[in-house]
């Protein structure tokens, strides 16, 4: 299996190194071969090259199965042209791979119920999201779109467009994953108020019809966010467009206290896809060996699931994180009373030994 691995900025290149190490060892451990080609993004590929997305980064990741994400953005970039950002090259990578689905599963593992930020009878009823996010549509691609001057002031604007195709494909991701869950969906728009809201909502009534042993809910994302916070346990999937899903992915796993905790993956009709932690570049912690590698890790194991149809693998990395979380260890994100705290290496080297 091809391997591309863009660490990219901040602690990307720490909690990758760390991922890398746990796959070579579960390869060891069940025969299988990794092979990885490295490549660049985000402001490293702008330091390097003047744009966040070189032609042959995108040539790499094409000619990988799978492509393995740290982080990318740093304040060093934040002034730079907003054509040339960091974050373009993400955006890119997505676009130029076709990966209009991302996966963002939020759990909350038992070993860190106490860096919960919600109220334990809350917390005790679970939580066990998985947010669908459409990933290649929407505001975040939609044109016209400007950043200019009008009529003696500055002005800017985007468009968040959405056609049926776009619609149906991210509708049967997550009915397809309801289905292999708990059998729930719910859709998340703004169809009180936005005209693209209302389409979004016909489209996934009418594909709905082909699972009809699926459940459909609508809410508007308002009060999706507020039900998020309120009774998680309420949500199986969540689909929604990318700019909420954005937001409530975010919200989804710092609910389980730990966003330095979750994984995600990023999937088109075909390999490769994206697997990189839901977190950033955490750039006041880079270069220190204090950043959580779990969320990338897991990212590791969700490439192994999805990518590679290698579930018992997928496990085994699961199984380790847990076992290495019992024994007490914890990154400074998720540090709590009477356990050992730890930096990104040593981490990485407890869930290797867990192996
Ligand atoms: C994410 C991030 C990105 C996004 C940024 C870095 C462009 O927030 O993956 O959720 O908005 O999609
Ligand atoms: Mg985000």
């Amino acid at each position: 299996m091809k391997i591309c691995v863009l660490a990219g900025d901040g602690i990307g290149p720490e909690i990758v190194a760390q991922a890398i190490k746990v796959l070579d060892k579960v390869g060891e451990k069940f025969g299988r071969t990794f092979e990885y080609s490295e490549a660049l993004i985000g402001g490293a590929a702008i330091d390097a090259t003047g744009g966040p997305l070189p032609e042959e980064t995108v040539e790499k990741c094409k000619a990988a199965d799978a492509v393995l994400l740290g982080a990318v953005g740093g304040p060093q970039w934040d002034t730079l042209d907003p054509a040339i950002r960091p974050e373009k090259g993400l955006l890119g990578i997505r676009k130029a791979l076709g990966l209009f689905a991302n996966v963002r599963p939020a759990t909350l593992f038992p070993q860190l119920k106490d860096a919960c930020y919600l109220r334990p009878d809350i917390v005790e009823k679970g939580l066990d999201v998985m947010v669908v996010r459409e990933l290649t549509g929407g505001i975040y691609f939609g044109e016209p779109r400007a950043d200019g001057e009008k009529d003696g002031q500055r002005y800017g604007f985007n468009t968040m467009v959405y056609y049926e195709k776009e619609i149906r494909r991210i509708a049967k991701v997550a009915f397809e994953a309801a289905r292999k869950r708990n059998g729930r969906v719910c859709s998340v728009d703004k169809a009180n108020v936005l005209d693209v809201s209302r389409v979004w909502r016909e489209i996934v009534i009418d594909e709905h019809k082909n699972y009809p042993d699926v459940e459909l809910e609508h809410l508007y994302v308002d009060n999706a966010a507020m039900q998020l916070v309120r009774d998680p346990s309420q949500f199986d999937v969540i689909v929604t467009g990318n700019l909420f899903g954005d937001i409530l992915s975010d919200e989804a796993a710092a609910i389980t206290g730990s966003i330095g905790m979750l994984p995600s993956a990023s999937l088109g009709a075909s390999n490769p896809g994206i697997f990189e932690p839901i977190h950033g570049s955490a750039p006041d912690i880079a270069g220190q060996d204090k950043a959580n590698p779990l969320a990338t890790i897991l990212s590791v194991a969700m490439m192994l699931r999805h990518s590679f149809d290698m579930a018992a693998e997928a496990d085994c990395i699961e199984n380790a994180v847990q076992a290495t979380l019992e024994k007490g260890l914890r990154t400074g994100d998720i540090m709590a009373e009477g356990c050992k705290l730890v930096g990104c290496t040593e981490m990485g080297e407890a869930v290797l030994a867990a192996i």
